[in-house]
């Protein structure tokens, strides 16, 4: 081959042809040249070889082999570690060589064609050096095509008939367990990986399927399951026109919110989603990563050609979202933590942008979640009471009383805001209350609180524990009847049979002096008087449940948590309640309908107005300074967005339910009573 480095360039378009040698670093240089030297023979050698032996592709016939020395051809390289945004232009101007030769950057790399060996040698020095503050690998493909991002272009020998004989090496390579390089998105992937971290597509260029959601563990695919065996490979890409099509960015500027990253991802199309961003649980902080649903693949595409773009400070990475082959992404809901649901839409409801130095309630603590990311949202002269019953939520809430002078920790029930708040000031009037009914993750998960029947623990059931009495010995002297009603009415059943099968049992093993004093021993004796049926469920969990609500006073405490917040609120204040079950809704609705507001299209207020227009004058006529005169507006009721009931499965039995209170205002009550009044109408309740 001789000293390729001394020769001119034939081309005479390429304006850095014939300067390379000059800025030769001597002995790191010639090390190199030598042994691309020595690489290029020995590939020119085994492409004789291969050449001779491999019919062309289309024609079937033996190929020429290539000349062994040659100037002028086609040399293929590789540059990896591309700053995003690099254009053509700086790669050429890198590599000093002409734009027209740097024929794609693409995700971080570039693929580069040269014709002559001077400006092969000079890419080839360039590796492991700056380009845009980064270190590039140059890498020479020029025998070993690994990836469609340059397959029009020819490689040694290769002038376009033999695309058989590089793709079998391709195939070879890959099967011969080596890292591979996506043929959709030029991804570089490990070899274990049966399909692209980046976009999911198939090792050899099929896409891959997603599969059929399934509906019981019994029914999984074992076998399918069992050949992929390692994660990577059984997650699939998410995506179908129903569930819309995801994709996960990563490094996101840590200060900006949903609706900036929907902005910034505006031109790619419609979303089917809200954005989610996950967000750190006890801070409500971000954490730079979300998951964006398209409605289309289409959007989807687009969205990923943004992988490498610059968001403010950062440059993202965006790529397909995947899924199980059970249909699911897996909880992101760990034992022991309380992922705080839809902490967005809580945020945005209570209105606190539009009023973010007001007073804010947060009736049930918890762990904090909700707490922090009000705390958040709110300016410097906001103010954050928060109410608990637990010891181990107050111990939080102290903590973070230290950190955060904006916010008040009280241990009291919600039930007493309304006291507690206007003790402290006679005036009080507050922005938001938000309530967040039931139990905490971390009080259900901690079986030392008995809250679980699958776990063992004292049969205690207090939120608590330091008031009032135990599950067990308020078994021990409740009566027989008072137990099944408590059984039936909060437990949510029509199934009085088996309220009283239940009670029966209790009352027995407590005459026997055999009542239980754990969970799990009175969940069998619950289970054993239950009977065989149906169960989605452990048996003895509705059981739980009653005496749970029983014990705290839950729907009393929340008829007057609510009570006690409407007071509080200024006009247009809101209150937030999250309802896990329909019970809780219920007993919202109720209340709501006694207190809304005057509905001007109500058919029975528009008979009122046409016949007795001086009732209703007289009706709508409040006194300003009547604190009592007031009435609520159903502001908002919603559902966790898809994406987070499938990121935390214990969000999909959330409402989400927003009273806004309209001061000075008439009720539908008032004008119900006015109409009856009228029409004679017997009021009974
Ligand atoms: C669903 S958790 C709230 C979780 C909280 N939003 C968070 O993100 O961490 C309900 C909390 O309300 C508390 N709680 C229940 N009834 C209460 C009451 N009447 N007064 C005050 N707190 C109560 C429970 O102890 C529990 O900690």
């Amino acid at each position: 081959m001789g000293d390729t480095t001394k020769r001119k360039s034939g081309r005479s378009d390429d304006p850095f042809d014939g300067e390379g040698g000059k800025s030769a670093k001597k002995s790191k240089k010639e090390k190199k040249e030598k042994k691309t030297r020595e690489k290029r023979s020995d590939d020119e050698s085994e492409d004789k070889s291969n050449h001779k032996s491999f019919p062309a592709a289309s024609s079937g016939k033996t190929e020429t082999p290539p000349p062994t020395t040659t100037k002028k051809r086609a040399f293929r390289l590789r540059l990896k570690g591309i700053a995003p945004n690099t254009d053509k232009a700086q790669v050429a101007q890198f590599l000093l060589v002409s734009e027209s030769c740097v024929r794609n950057v693409f995700h971080g790399e570039a693929i580069v064609m040269v014709d002559t060996e001077e400006a092969f040698q000079r890419c080839v020095e360039k590796d492991d050096e700056k380009l845009n503050g980064r270190f590039v690998k140059v890498t020479d493909e020029t025998n070993g095509a690994r990836s469609n991002l340059g397959r029009n272009f020819l490689t040694p020998g290769n002038n376009g008939e033999n695309n058989a004989e590089v793709k079998r090496k391709t195939t070879t390579n890959e099967r011969e367990g080596r890292d591979w390089t996506c043929e959709k998105c030029g991804g570089e992937n490990f070899a274990r990986r049966e399909t692209c971290y980046k976009c999911a597509a198939g090792k050899y260029g099929e896409q891959r399927e997603t599969p059929p959601v399934m509906k019981t563990s019994a029914s999984i695919n074992t076998a399918v399951v069992k050949k992929q065996n390692n994660a990577g490979d059984r997650m699939v890409a998410q995506g179908s026109e129903q569930e819309g099509y995801e994709v996960f960015v990563k490094y996101l500027p840590k200060n900006v919110d949903e609706s900036d990253i929907a902005d910034f991802f505006k031109r790619c199309g419609e979303l089917k989603e809200e954005v989610n961003l996950l967000r750190d649980q006890t801070t409500g902080s971000s954490k730079g990563a979300g998951f964006l649903t398209f409605r289309n693949a289409e959007s989807r595409e687009k969205a990923l050609a943004m992988d490498g773009e610059r968001f403010l400070d950062r440059t993202v990475s965006v790529t397909v979202a995947k899924k199980s082959p059970f249909g699911t992404r897996g909880t992101t809901q760990a034992l022991g933590t309380h992922t705080p649901a839809m902490l967005r839409e809580t945020i945005d409801s209570l209105g606190i942008a539009n009023d973010p130095n007001g007073i804010y309630i947060d009736g049930t603590f918890g762990r904090g979640g909700h707490t922090r990311g009000i705390l958040n949202a709110l300016g410097k002269n906001g103010q954050l009471h928060a109410f608990d019953l637990d010891p181990e939520a107050i111990t939080v809430g102290r903590a973070l009383e230290k950190e955060d002078s904006r916010f008040h920790m009280h241990h009291s029930p919600f039930g007493s805001m309304f006291k507690v708040m206007r003790e402290k000031d006679s005036k009080v009037k507050v922005s938001g209350v938000f309530l967040d009914l039931g139990i905490s993750s971390p009080q259900f998960d901690d079986k030392s609180r008995g809250f679980r029947p699958e776990q063992d623990g004292p049969l205690d059931l207090r939120f608590d524990v330091t008031s009032g009495v135990s599950a067990y010995d308020f078994l021990l002297k409740v009566s027989r009847n008072d137990l099944r009603d408590i059984i039936f009415k909060y437990g949510e059943t029509n199934d009085k049979l088996s309220a009283q099968r239940i009670a029966d049992a209790i009352v027995l093993a407590r005459d026997t002096n055999a009542l239980p004093k754990t969970t799990k021993a009175f969940a069998t004796l619950v289970a054993n008087a239950k009977g065989a049926e149906y169960q989605a469920m452990h048996p003895a969990k509705m059981t739980f449940q009653a005496l749970r609500i029983h014990l705290n006073e839950e729907f009393d405490e929340f008829r007057r948590g609510m009570e006690g917040a409407m007071k509080l609120l200024k006009e247009n204040g809101k209150l937030g309640v999250l309802t896990w079950k329909h019970s809780e809704c219920a007993i919202l609705i109720e209340y709501f309908r006694k207190v809304e507001k005057v509905r001007t299209n109500a058919p029975i207020f528009e008979w009122l107005k046409t016949n007795h227009e001086k009732s209703v004058t007289k009706l709508l006529e409040k006194d300003d300074d009547d604190d009592d005169a007031w009435a609520a507006e159903m502001d908002d009721c919603k559902r966790p967005a898809d994406i987070e009931m499938r990121t935390n499965s214990r969000s999909r039995s959330a409402i989400l339910h927003v009273l806004r209170k309209k001061s000075s205002a008439a009720r539908m009550v008032e004008a119900e009573k006015a109409a009856y009044k009228k029409l004679k109408w017997e009021n009974k309740k």
